[in-house]
């Protein structure tokens, strides 16, 4: 059926189409009619950071940032949903347009600048809805919180989300936010998830049910910055790292004529970049902290070249831009069809 929504939704500005097409979702969830939508798949049942997921196919962070269409999109078929990234207030982000389709290239680039509602609003909305699978909420700050301030931001968002969460990403690694990276440097980042993880423990003690926190890194670092982060992931024991966030190099897309446009580029050209770093990341941290796995997955085998790169699960979003929601099944059906041959072998 997305195959002749798309050429209407490709006329439109990057954001409305967005816009109508959960709007969209939503009315069709309300009327019965998802089941036209969602393409069924059988079960991939997943162990990860002590969750049990359906399959191990997720909605990246940014599509839903104000968990205002969870009911719709957990009938989608994901193994689980990712909401945010939501701040400690309100914000607008930037200034519109910040939202490019590049076709030719499988790719969008954003600027979006973590456009939200405020954790409250988010929080409201999670209580509301009727979707009882895995749900993670991505944490951030708001821009005009200074970085020397920033883990107070993530420390509110944190204390609010944590009782409606399956589980918590941090990112630090929207290059929309200015400045925002700098804290994936090596001291930074031992003192700010430190002082996370304590309140982790402690709200899981506190509330009776301990939820795992999981650290959003950037496509871009260096060797050496990939050794730092997993040297503090290790030490301070987070329970999963997502690999990755959109990219700064433009690069694969310099040819377009959007290709210019500020932002982090996602899509098609992602895809080596950030299963590198799933790769390299499996290498650094053994067996001992889950990888999530995201960025470029256009198709099935995609997906499960994450899976056999060292992630346990994988997210999509540019993805569902290009192909639609018969991507989920597409990624579940590939997943189990590699299992099987390799359980076979
Ligand atoms: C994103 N992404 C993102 N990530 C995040 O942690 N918080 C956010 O708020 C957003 N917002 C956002 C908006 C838009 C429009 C896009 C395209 C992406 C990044 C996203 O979750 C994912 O990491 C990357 O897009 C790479 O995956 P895909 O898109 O190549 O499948």
């Amino acid at each position: 059926m997305y195959d002749w929504i798309r050429p209407l939704l490709f006329k439109l500005d990057a954001e409305t189409a967005h816009g109508l097409t959960l709007y969209g979702l939503d009315v069709a969830y309300r009327s019965e009619l998802s089941r036209f939508v969602a393409t069924p798949a059988q079960g991939v049942p997943t162990e990860a950071f002590g969750l049990q997921f359906p399959n191990p196919v997720g909605l990246a962070a940014g599509l839903d940032k104000n968990a205002a269409h969870l009911d719709a999109l957990g009938a989608l078929g994901f193994g689980f949903i990712e909401v945010g990234t939501v701040t400690p207030r309100p914000q607008m982000g930037n200034e519109r347009p910040r939202l490019f389709r590049l076709p030719r290239h499988e790719a969008i680039i954003n600027r979006m600048g973590f456009n939200n509602e405020g954790v409250d609003a988010l929080v409201r909305n999670v209580a509301g809805s009727s979707y009882r699978g895995v749900l993670g909420i991505n944490i951030g700050k708001n821009k005009d919180t200074p970085n020397d301030k920033a883990v107070d931001d993530y420390l509110f968002c944190l204390e609010r989300v944590y009782a409606h969460a399956s589980y918590i990403t941090v990112n630090i690694s929207s290059p929309n936010t200015k400045g925002l990276r700098d804290l994936q440097e090596e001291a930074t980042l031992r003192r700010f998830i430190e002082t996370l993880r304590q309140a982790q423990e402690r709200l899981g003690s506190q509330q009776g049910a301990r939820k795992p926190m999981l650290l959003k890194i950037a496509p871009d670092l260096t060797e050496a910055e990939l050794d730092s982060i997993a040297e503090v992931l290790l030490a301070v024991g987070v329970d999963g790292v997502v690999c990755t966030n959109t990219t700064i190099d433009h690069g694969a897309v310099a040819d377009d004529p959007l290709g210019g446009e500020i932002g982090g580029l996602s899509g098609r050209p992602l895809l080596a970049k950030s299963t590198h770093v799933v790769q390299g990341m499996r290498r650094r941290l053994g067996d001992r902290i889950a990888i999530v796995g995201v960025g470029g997955i256009l198709e099935g085998g995609d997906a499960a070249d994450k899976l056999d790169a060292g992630a346990s699960l994988v997210q999509l979003y540019s993805g569902l831009i290009y192909r639609g929601p018969a991507l989920i099944a597409e990624c579940v059906n590939e997943i189990r069809r590699r299992q099987e041959q390799h359980d076979a072998g």
